[in-house]
């Protein structure tokens, strides 16, 4: 038998680093750094993800064939870098000494770094990071030919492109380059609105639905947007190319009102100004979507970038119509650019044979009932073990009413999303969790909404959405005579952000919510990322107990483990009742 051929992913350097292994042109393992360095959205390079990699398949740096890189740093610094810092000079002089000090530190040095941390000596290839994002959704998704449409912050030069893939070959043939960018307008108004940028454009998502799109006149003057989906952002209004911040004088004298301070109240304007961004997004997202239809010959979507998890927009665009299928991996962000990259390599490098669909999300560590145990023991826990099938009959069971349950299993996702290994679940029919899980849980935002799991065969029951979505990645509106059954996942405006899951990706979170829906008729649970705010996703047995006993979490179940807060010493549970005390948004 031959030695299988290896290829490892990697992308880094901007914001959530993480990297893929691909065996034959199959993922066998994949995951964010920020899990094991508790580092959220850390872009270092991803060593702790590497070295678990190589464990998880027995083998050693040696055995690597081939290692990617997500971007061409070269083209991004020397090219795009030097001449957008030149082009404002000296206004940017602030921001080009910073970049300047990142890319003399970080970029530059990608080989020796990878060398040294890893002892890597092999070949590495790069690829552009709109081709990585491009691959990182054809190559995963079933079909046999796709229009693409990338849509990001910024790459080297690229923002937005525009591509065709047939079989095993992928190309862009349309692009729009920096400064002009929907994922800038979007990070700029999230900045402007007083939330952290690179992170928290989720939350303008979640809040728009609480306003009016007031603004949109304003937004159209922020982005000039042509029928054929091309665009161009007046760049007065941004200040993202010469300082650190994104938005000055101009654009709060254009909206009225100064820019929000972080801790400051979320009032009606902010939610009017969220609604206007998010209305902007949609129409340039399907203006793009459409020109793609019309120049690609396929009834097939790929979309990828971080804005590609805008699911508000992607649910928009599927129901459109405009084409029959859609596909958008887990990890749509530039995580995911380490799974294009590596599967690039495998179709162009090595002429592999077409990579199979990714199946589901789970790629990342596991733990077995020995390391949970001596976890349980080491925090001094009180806790029952119970058989598999208990513990699915036994959860179902707590998760009736206002019980808050962490639920730890198998193989953590690889994506930003918790999709039922690392995950916080409760009762969607408890109007009441939304706020429980939200203040005692999560110490989050009250306005942010939960998704909810159901049962894929039931998804049409529920939702008015009559396919898959796996991985999050799709808002649709719940039943108007379902809304008040699942208040606990219904948003403002009726919609819901949903999960799906099939038994063939996940029994064991499939069996919960069908043992759940046996015994309530409702094949819908609340289900949010295991962790409290500014705080990665747990990703061990350890993390999970520490976030356990900081929050109000009433139960634990780590694999077969059942830990219930009740039944831990007074010192445990006052920890918990200590915290209740903070008012949180
Ligand atoms: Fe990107």
């Amino acid at each position: 038998m031959s030695k299988p051929n290896y290829i490892l992913g990697i992308s880094c350097f901007y914001h959530d680093s993480g990297a893929v292994l691909l065996r034959d042109g199959e993922v066998v393992y994949a995951a964010q750094e920020e899990r094991f360095t508790r580092k959220k959205h850390d872009d270092a390079i991803p060593v702790e993800v590497v070295k678990r990699a190589l464990a998880h398949e027995g083998i050693t740096i040696d055995d690597i064939d081939a290692v990617g890189f997500y971007e061409k740093p070269l083209l991004k610094f020397f090219d795009r870098i030097l001449q957008t810092y030149f082009k404002v000079w000296p206004r940017g002089l602030v921001s080009y000494h910073h970049a300047m000090q990142e890319w003399m530190t970080k970029k530059l040095w990608t080989n020796h770094l990878f060398g040294k941390e890893l002892g890597y000596k092999g070949p590495i290839f790069y690829s552009s990071h709109h081709e990585a994002h491009a691959a990182s959704s054809y190559y995963a998704s079933k079909f046999e030919d796709a229009a693409i449409v990338t849509v990001d912050g910024v790459g080297e030069w690229a923002t937005t492109t525009v591509g065709y893939a047939k079989g095993t070959e992928l190309a862009l043939t349309e692009e729009i380059h920096f400064p002009h960018s929907l994922g800038l307008l979007y990070s700029a108004i999230t900045y402007y609105l007083g939330f952290k940028v690179n992170s928290a454009e989720y939350k303008v998502m979640g809040l728009a639905p609480y306003g009016e799109p007031k603004y949109v006149e304003q937004m159209h003057k922020l982005l000039d947007l042509k029928p054929d989906g091309s665009f161009a952002l007046n760049m007065e209004y941004f200040t993202y190319e010469y300082t650190l911040r994104m938005t000055g004088k101009k654009l709060e004298q254009l909206l009225g009102q100064p820019r929000r301070n972080p801790e400051s109240s979320l009032d009606q304007f902010h939610k009017d100004v969220a609604a206007s961004v998010q209305a902007i997004t949609e129409e340039a997202m399907m203006l793009i979507v459409k020109h793609a239809k019309e120049t690609c010959p396929s009834e097939n979507l790929c979309l990828a970038g971080g804005v590609a998890l805008n699911c508000v927009a992607n649910g928009k665009i599927l129901r459109s119509n405009m084409f029959k299928n859609i596909y958008i991996q887990p990890a749509s962000g530039d995580a995911g650019g380490a799974l294009g990259v590596a599967y690039l390599i495998w179709h162009r490098e090595f002429k592999g044979k077409r990579s199979s669909p990714l199946p589901h999300a789970y790629w990342g560590s596991e733990y077995d009932g020995t390391a949970i145990e001596h976890a349980l023991k080491d925090h001094g826990l009180t806790y029952e073990k119970l058989s598999a099938s208990d513990t699915i009959k036994t959860v179902a069971q707590l998760l009736e009413g206002d019980n808050v349950i962490g639920w730890f299993q198998g193989r953590m996702e690889y994506g930003p999303r918790a999709l039922g290994n690392r995950s916080i679940i409760a009762d969607a029919r408890n109007k009441e969790n939304w706020k429980k899980v939200n203040l005692k849980i999560k110490f989050r935002e009250s306005f942010r909404p939960f998704a909810p799991t159901v049962l894929e065969e039931k998804v049409d029951d529920w939702f008015e959405l009559d396919r898959e979505s796996p991985y999050m990645l799709l808002v649709a509106d719940v039943h108007a005579d379902k809304r008040e059954k699942i208040p606990a996942v219904t948003h403002v405006d009726g919609s819901a952000r949903i999960q799906t899951i099939n038994r063939e990706q996940n029994p064991r979170y499939y069996d919960l919510i069908k043992a759940f829906d046996d015994r309530t008729g409702c094949p819908v649970i609340i289900n949010t990322s295991f962790n409290v705010r500014g705080e990665p996703i747990v990703e061990s047995p350890k993390d999970a107990i520490n976030c356990f006993l900081h929050t109000q979490m009433d139960y634990l179940v780590l694999g077969n483990f059942l830990v219930r807060k009740d039944a831990q010493n007074q010192k445990m549970q006052d920890n918990a009742a200590y915290l209740e005390q903070f008012e949180l948004d």
